[in-house]
C-alpha cells in the first residue's frame, strides 16, 4: 500500500518525483475520452521505468495463443487492444543535452489531474549534468467534446543559461505491447506526410488490417508571442517529427502547442482517412488550445452535474469517489455500441482491453444512474451484436440449436480466454448478460429493448442452459457439472449454487420476456418466433428444468452451499490465516488454493446480491455470516458486494469497512498492482457501495426506494442520479434525507418504507425519526 497522493476534493496530486512510483502514477494520472486513452507517460524522453501506453478504442490485434497444453476448443488468439502511436512525444534538448528525468536532478515536481475540468498538468525544475537548469510545465487532455482530438501545451523556461533549445514534437508508431506473446510488433506503416508544421502517420495493424491515422499540428511561442520558425522535418520508419531550434535567454518562456488527432478506420474509410485527419487537426488547431481546453472544462462540468457524489467530512473519500467516477467516464462514454469496457480501460495492457462479465454485473448499474439511457443500452446492444458469435462459440463446444455462450473475454465476440477451467467452465458469465437486460429494464422501464434486441439474446442464453444441465437419476433433479463459479479459487466443481440459480433464472426470465413481447408486440413476437424457430415445447422444457433444478444447501447451517462438497473442506477462517500467507494467490500453490475453503470473491453472496428480493433477511444474514469470514477478496470486484449486503443487513460499520477496501484501491495502490493499470470495472463497484449500499437505493415495481445511513466518519453525502427522465439530487446526513427533483416529472418514491410523491421541481426532506 502507498500513500503518496495528496488529498484534495477535485484534484489528484503527486508532489516530488520518485522514479519507483512512476509506473503507478502513469496509471493513476491516465487520460481518456472513450475513443482513445493513454497512460500518463512523459512528453519528453524518459529512460527510467515506464510502461508506454496509447490506445485507440476498438483497434486490436489477434495475438496468437500461447499455452502449455492445448485443449480442443481453445481460441487461436487473444485479441488485444494495441499500444498505438505515441502522439504526446516532445524531445527536448538544451544545446546537445537531452532532457530526461531519469538522468538529471529534479525538483518541484508536481502532477495534478484536474478531474473537474478533465486535464493533466505537470511541472518540474530539472538540472542537467551540465548544471543548466530549466523549468517545464505541461498541460494535456483527450477531448471529450471531439473525441478524436488531444492537445498538449508544453512550456520550457531556461532558468540559469542562455543557449540553444531544440524541441522535437513527434508521432512515433514504432511501438509494441509489452504483453506481446511472441515479442512481435503489431503495426505496419501505410504512409507518412509532413508539411509545414503538420505531420501525419498512418499505420495498419497486421492481420486485422485496421488503420489509424495520427496527425499533429504544432505552434511555438516565445513569451506568449507566436514564433515564426521553420522546423526541420524528420521522417524515420513509422515516425514523423518537427525539429524547432531556438536561441533562448534565461527567463524566456518557450511554449510548444501540439494539437493531435487519432482517426481510425472503424469510423472513416481507409481511402480518405488521411484527408479526414488533416481536416480534424486543422479544425482543432483553428480553435486553438485555450478554446479546446475551455470546451473540455465545460463538457466535464456538465458530466459532473449528472453524476457527482459529494462527501462532506472526509477529503480522502471525496477524492476517491470522484476519481472512480472520472476514470469510468474516461473509459466509456456510451456513444458507440461497438465499444465496451476493459477491466483496465485505457490505462494498461493487462486484460487486453477486452470485455468481461464485469461490464454487465458491475458497470451497467453505474451508467444506468449517471448517464443518458442510451449509454447503458449501448452496452447491451454490444452483446446483441455479438449473439451470432456467442452461438458459434457454443457450437465449438458442442452445443447446438441456437444455444449461445458468450465469451469470458472478448473484443469482437470471439472467445479469447484460454484456460479450460475458465473458458469452458466459468459459464455463469452468460447469466450476467441476461441479468443486465433485466436490470436495464427494471431501471429504465424500457421494455422495447426486449422486442428489438433482448429476447433473442435471452433465448440463446436459455437454450445454452437447457443443454448444459443434465438430469441426475440419483438426485431426481437437474444438475450442472464441471463449472467454475465467480470464486475462481474453485474449479471444475459440481452444482455451484450461484451458477445453478442463474441458469434457472435465465430460463425463467426468457419465458417471462417472451410473454411481454407477445402481449405488447404480437406481430414482432411472431416474427421473432419464426426467426428463432422457437417452439412451445422449448418453454415447457425450460419450465421443467426451473421446477426441478438442484440447489446445494446445508439444512443444519441454514445456508446455500457454494457447491457440492464445500463443507468437506478444512474450515479455517481468513482471520486465522497468518498475514504472511496472504494474498494466497501469491503465497500458495494453485493446488493448495483449490483444496482450501477460501473464496476469491463474492459467489453465493453475488447471487444473494442479484436476487435479494427472493430471500428473507435471516437467510441473507446466515449466508453472509458464513461466507464473509471465508472470503479473501483477492478480486477487486468482491468487497463492494459484501459492502452492499452488509448495508442491507444494517451492519453499517462493516459496510463502510468493505467500501474502504475498494474506494482508494488504485490511489493507494492497495494491491501493489496499480502500475499495470487501474481497476476500472471495480470502480463501478465502489459507486454501487455508496448508492446501493449506504443510500440503500433500489428499484422495485418501477419505483425508486432508499434506505439510507451515514457512514460514521462522514458529515453527509449526496449524489445525483437520473431515473426515468428525472434528475434527482439525494443528500443524506446523520439525521435526514433530502431528495430534490430537478425536473417537471412527478415521481413516486419510498424512503425507509414510507411512500412519497415527489412532485416536479419539489424537495422532499424527512428526518429518520419521522420515517421510523
Ligand atoms: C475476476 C473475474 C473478473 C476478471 C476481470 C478476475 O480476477 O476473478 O471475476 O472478471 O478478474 O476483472
Amino acid at each position: 500500500m502507498k500513500n503518496y497522493i495528496k488529498p484534495h476534493e477535485w484534484n489528484i496530486i503527486e508532489e516530488g518525483f520518485d522514479p519507483h512510483l512512476n509506473k503507478i502514477s502513469e496509471s493513476i494520472f491516465s487520460l481518456g475520452n472513450g475513443r482513445m486513452g493513454q497512460r500518463a507517460n512523459f512528453e519528453e524522453t524518459y529512460t527510467g521505468e515506464t510502461l508506454p501506453g496509447n490506445y485507440v478504442a476498438g483497434i486490436y490485434y489477434p495475438d496468437k495463443t500461447r499455452v502449455g497444453w492445448w485443449k480442443n476448443g481453445y481460441p487461436e488468439y487473444f485479441a488485444k487492444v494495441l499500444n498505438a502511436a505515441n502522439w504526446i512525444g516532445i524531445e527536448v534538448k538544451i544545446d546537445d543535452e537531452t532532457l530526461d528525468l531519469a538522468t538529471c536532478s529534479v525538483t518541484d515536481f508536481k502532477r495534478v489531474l484536474n478531474m473537474h475540468a478533465g486535464y493533466l498538468e505537470r511541472s518540474f525544475t530539472a538540472t542537467l549534468k551540465s548544471g543548466k537548469t530549466l523549468k517545464v510545465t505541461s498541460t494535456r487532455f483527450c477531448s471529450i467534446v471531439d473525441d478524436e482530438v488531444g492537445a498538449i501545451r508544453y512550456t520550457v523556461t531556461p532558468l540559469n543559461f542562455d543557449g540553444k533549445l531544440t524541441l522535437l514534437p513527434f508521432i512515433d508508431g514504432d511501438v509494441k505491447n509489452q504483453d506481446s506473446n511472441y515479442d512481435e510488433k503489431f503495426w505496419e506503416a501505410v504512409n507518412d506526410k509532413i508539411s509545414g508544421t503538420e505531420a501525419f502517420l498512418t499505420l495498419r495493424t497486421k492481420k486485422t488490417g485496421f488503420e489509424v491515422c495520427t496527425g499533429s499540428s504544432i505552434e511555438v511561442y516565445r513569451n506568449g508571442t507566436s514564433e515564426d520558425i521553420a522546423p526541420e522535418h524528420i521522417i524515420k520508419d513509422k515516425y514523423v517529427g518537427h525539429q524547432f531550434t531556438l536561441d533562448v535567454s534565461a527567463g524566456e518562456e518557450i511554449t510548444l502547442v501540439k494539437i493531435a488527432a487519432n482517426l481510425s478506420s472503424e469510423n472513416h474509410t481507409k481511402a480518405d482517412i488521411l484527408q479526414q485527419t488533416q481536416a480534424v487537426v486543422k479544425a482543432a488547431a483553428q480553435k486553438g488550445f485555450d478554446v479546446l481546453l475551455q470546451q473540455q472544462a465545460e463538457a466535464w462540468a456538465a458530466k459532473w452535474e449528472e453524476s457527482d457524489i459529494v462527501i462532506e467530512g472526509d477529503v480522502a473519500a471525496q477524492q476517491a469517489i470522484r476519481f472512480n467516477i472520472f476514470q469510468l467516464f474516461q473509459t466509456y462514454t456510451g456513444k458507440d455500441s461497438r465499444l465496451n469496457i476493459g477491466p483496465k480501460g485505457f490505462t494498461g495492457e493487462k486484460y487486453g482491453g477486452s470485455t468481461y462479465w464485469d461490464t454487465e454485473a458491475y458497470c451497467v448499474p453505474f451508467y444506468l444512474a449517471t448517464a443518458p439511457q442510451q449509454v447503458s443500452k449501448n452496452l447491451l446492444i454490444y452483446r446483441y451484436k455479438q449473439l451470432d458469435k456467442a452461438i458459434e462459440n457454443a457450437a465449438k463446444l458442442g452445443f447446438d440449436k441456437g444455444a449461445a455462450l458468450y465469451p469470458m473475454v472478448t473484443i469482437n465476440g470471439e472467445e479469447c480466454h484460454n484456460e479450460w477451467e475458465i473458458t469452458f467452465e466459468e459459464i455463469h458469465r452468460n447469466g450476467a448478460i441476461a441479468y443486465a437486460i433485466f436490470n436495464y429494464i427494471r431501471y429504465t422501464g424500457d421494455e422495447s429493448y426486449l422486442y428489438d434486441y433482448g429476447l433473442e439474446v435471452l433465448v440463446g442464453i436459455a437454450r445454452f442452459w437447457k443443454q448444459r444441465v443434465n438430469w441426475s437419476d440419483a438426485k431426481k433433479q437437474y444438475v450442472i457439472l464441471g463449472v467454475t463459479g465467480p470464486n475462481e479459487y474453485e474449479n471444475n466443481v459440481n452444482n455451484n449454487w450461484y451458477t445453478n440459480l442463474l441458469a434457472a433464472w435465465c430460463m425463467k426470465y426468457a419465458i417471462e420476456a417472451a410473454g411481454i413481447v407477445e402481449a405488447a408486440q404480437p406481430e414482432k413476437y411472431l416474427a421473432l418466433i419464426n426467426k428463432l424457430s422457437l417452439g412451445e415445447n422449448e418453454f415447457n422444457d425450460w419450465a421443467q428444468i426451473i421446477d426441478k433444478m438442484y440447489y446445494p444447501v446445508d439444512d443444519e447451517k441454514g445456508i446455500f452451499l457454494q457447491q457440492d462438497g464445500y463443507l468437506d473442506k478444512e474450515q479455517i477462517l481468513v482471520k486465522d490465516l497468518p498475514a504472511s500467507q496472504r494474498p494466497i494467490n501469491q503465497k500458495w500453490s494453485w493446488d493448495r488454493i483449490l483444496r482450501s475453503c477460501y473464496i476469491k470473491q463474492a459467489d453465493v453472496l453475488q447471487g444473494l446480491y442479484f436476487f435479494e428480493d427472493e430471500y428473507d433477511t435471516d437467510t441473507i444474514k446466515r449466508n453472509f455470516d458464513f461466507y464473509e469470514p471465508r472470503t479473501v477478496h483477492e478480486s477487486s470486484l468482491s468487497p463492494c458486494v459484501h459492502s452492499i449486503l452488509a448495508a442491507r443487513l444494517n451492519d453499517e460499520a462493516r459496510a463502510y469497512e468493505f467500501y474502504l477496501r475498494t474506494a482508494r484501491l488504485d490511489l493507494d495502490d492497495y494491491n501493489n498492482d496499480t502500475e499495470d493499470g487501474l481497476h476500472i470495472t471495480s470502480m463501478a463497484g465502489t459507486w454501487m457501495s455508496v448508492v446501493e449500499g449506504f443510500a440503500g437505493m433500489r428499484v422495485r415495481d418501477g419505483k425508486l426506494q432508499f434506505n439510507p445511513f451515514l457512514p460514521g466518519k462522514w458529515q453527509s453525502f449526496s449524489f445525483t442520479i437520473g431515473f426515468r427522465g428525472t434528475v434527482l439530487n439525494v443528500k443524506i446526513t446523520e439525521s435526514e434525507i433530502s431528495i430534490k427533483n430537478n425536473t417537471a416529472i412527478n415521481l413516486e418514491i419510498t424512503v425507509k418504507n414510507q411512500q412519497f410523491t415527489l412532485a416536479g421541481y419539489s424537495l422532499l426532506e424527512a428526518t429518520y425519526k419521522e420515517l421510523a
